[in-house]
């Protein structure tokens, strides 16, 4: 697979060498081709039924550049509507998130219910007698919802969400059950964390990439030593010997552009309970413990799958926190961060952990700063003419083909070894796909990675 950019045919991504040229990054004719090629036609993560619990609940959420209002409307009904209203296309919708059966544009008064539906006119009697208000509506996405989450497109001809998943729906679902295993008990903690970096949406996605944690993070981590609740832990300087030993962590991909890091225990706790770093925070920690026996109860050898799914194209998970990377212009990213904690989680868990995704997750949180400095400077350092000759390199075993999910552990997916740019390939291959194709048709993703029917460990699909 390699794409050109027209008229200059210059390659921009290969996957056969590994090789990614520097323009996607700052290219506004690419970047202009994804608004239309990537996010008009992908599913896309706008957000969580937690969110919006009551008939006339909206909270505004975007699509690409393009902003839209979630809403449950009188029958219980998710509706993603695009925010620009059918008259002269002002912003219809202002408030971040509310409750109203009526949104009333704030121009000339046109004024549409939670499902989109023109439901009023100012001067209408006189002014619009032939008018079909049926026919200006706010704009529809096609929506679904997969455990609570819930996910648009602009594309009728699009794949169900299901399809689309390709396989990788069980780990999607693992992030978004209660930390029991029990389905619909997970919420948004709080509002949802925006802020913007001057980076390409593409520079943090996938990010999936381990490597980059042993240097990126090695002052947190092994120098300040700090853990989850502030206080430092015992830094973890044997982890790199213990991961062979204990646990197997693998990165997996999809033909359907959806990476993740995937570890797999052997060992009876998940990682948190056996690291220590609740320890200083026994009601946490017991907690956490309690509803892993729970959990295992529930779902067998799946309860002690590790994973942060990145799903095609901006999507991401780190444990229970997920960031969407919206594009704001080819140098610019407005990142969102949804922070997950169990619903009926007692009060001093859903604290400990506001304050955990804050410090570690949050625009000032450690890692997260960590990261950012990096996706800023790359960003700027690949500006200039002589940069934008050089291409980037993801040829990190790129001799070793994945192979398909180790059959003894029954999971689905395409497997390449922890420290790989197989997952990078993987994406930036579909990416290209993607951007070139004229329909879905083109679209279908080279060979599949799913398990065949009745192979997963539980059941990934549904609400
Ligand atoms: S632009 Fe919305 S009512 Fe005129
Ligand atoms: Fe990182």
């Amino acid at each position: 697979m390699v794409l050109t950019l027209n008229p200059s045919m210059k390659k921009l991504v290969d996957s056969d060498t590994g090789t990614v040229s520097r323009e996607i990054f700052w290219s506004k004719e690419l970047y202009d081709q994804e608004m239309e090629q990537v996010f008009n036609r992908s599913w896309l993560f706008v957000g969580h039924v937690s969110q919006i619990p009551n008939p006339g609940d909206f909270v505004l959420s975007r699509m690409g550049e393009e902003g839209v209002i979630v809403s449950l409307d009188r029958q219980g009904k998710v509706c993603v509507s695009l925010n620009s209203c059918r008259h002269r296309g002002n912003r219809v919708c202002r408030y971040d998130e509310g409750n109203s059966f009526a949104h009333v544009c704030s121009f000339h008064g046109w004024t549409y219910d939670p499902s989109g539906a023109l439901v009023a006119l100012p001067f209408n009697e006189h002014g619009y007698d032939e008018m079909d208000m049926g026919k200006w509506g706010l704009k529809q996405a096609r929506v679904e919802l997969f455990h609570g989450s819930i996910w648009a497109t602009w594309d009728k001809t699009a794949p169900s969400f299901h399809e689309y998943l390709g396989g990788a729906d069980m780990y999607l679902a693992s992030g978004l059950l209660h930390t029991d295993g029990s389905d619909n008990g997970s919420a948004v903690l709080g509002g949802v964390v925006k802020w913007r970096l001057g980076c390409n949406w593409k520079v943090p996605c996938p990010d999936t990439d381990t490597t980059h944690g042993w240097i990126t993070h090695r002052s947190m981590a092994l120098a300040l030593g700090v853990g989850p609740t502030g206080n430092p832990v015992k830094p973890e300087i044997d982890r790199s010997q213990s991961v062979g030993q204990r646990r197997s962590r693998y990165t997996v991909s999809f033909p359907e552009g959806h990476t993740m890091g995937v570890t797999i225990p052997e060992m009876d706790d998940p990682s948190w309970a056996a690291s220590g770093v609740w320890d200083d925070k026994p009601i946490i920690r017991e907690y956490l413990r309690e509803k892993f026996e729970l959990r295992k109860e529930k779902l067998g050898l799946a309860a002690h799958l590790s994973v942060g799914p990145a799903i095609f194209p901006n999507e991401g998970w780190l444990g229970r926190v997920v960031r969407v990377m919206h594009p704001a212009g080819p140098a610019m990213t407005e990142i969102w961060t949804y922070f997950f904690v169990d619903q009926d989680a007692p009060t001093e868990v859903k604290d400990a952990l506001a304050s955990y995704y804050e410090h570690w997750y949050g625009p000032g949180g450690m890692t997260q700063q960590d990261d950012m400095e990096n996706w800023y400077a790359l960003t700027m350092a690949s500006k200039g003419p002589v940069a934008q000759r050089l291409d980037l390199n993801y040829q990190m075993r790129i001799s070793e083909p994945p192979i398909h999910g180790p059959s003894e552990f029954g999971l689905p997916g395409l497997f390449a070894h922890n420290y790989s740019d197989e997952n990078h390939r993987r994406f930036y291959q579909r990416w290209a796909e993607v951007m070139q194709a004229k329909d879905w048709g083109e679209m279908a993703p080279t060979g599949s990675a799913a398990l065949k029917p009745g192979a997963t460990l539980f059941q990934g699909s549904g609400k």
